[in-house]
């Protein structure tokens, strides 16, 4: 009882721990900012640091990139408030989400 709940626990961290949020470069900048004018490489790296640190807490980081863009897009304003992020900080990390997922691979 006591190993299964030991053993389940370690899958658990294991499976967490290795979701690795690939880091943005400028030719994903670049990408970005014809999408989103003026994004910059510093931009994009500092909604993935908010994302990184408000996401993951109720669910797995994985979710935002296997949802449909329409879908990520719709659910932003309300995942914002549940992170407490203000309408700039919610920008960065819609623009990072966006901007990453054809790059982030779904493990
Ligand atoms: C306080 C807990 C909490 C935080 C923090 C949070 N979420 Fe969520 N998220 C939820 C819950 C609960 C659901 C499922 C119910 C719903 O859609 O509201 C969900 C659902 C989602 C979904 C899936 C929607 C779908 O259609 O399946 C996505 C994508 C998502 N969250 C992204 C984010 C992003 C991006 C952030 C950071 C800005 C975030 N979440 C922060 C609780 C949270």
């Amino acid at each position: 009882m006591k190993t299964k709940l030991i053993l389940g626990t370690s899958i658990v961290l294991i499976a967490c721990a290795s979701y690795t949020l690939i880091a943005p470069t400028q030719a994903d900048a670049d990408r970005a900012a014809q999408k989103y004018p003026g994004t910059t490489l510093a931009d994009l790296n500092q909604g993935k640091d908010l994302f990184d640190q408000s996401c993951g807490k109720c669910h797995s980081k994985k979710k935002s990139f296997e949802v449909s863009e329409a879908e990520l897009l719709s659910v932003m304003p309300s995942m914002a408030k549940k992170s407490k992020l203000d309408k700039t900080k919610e920008d960065l990390v819609t623009k990072y989400l966006i901007t990453m997922r054809p790059v982030q691979t779904v493990k």
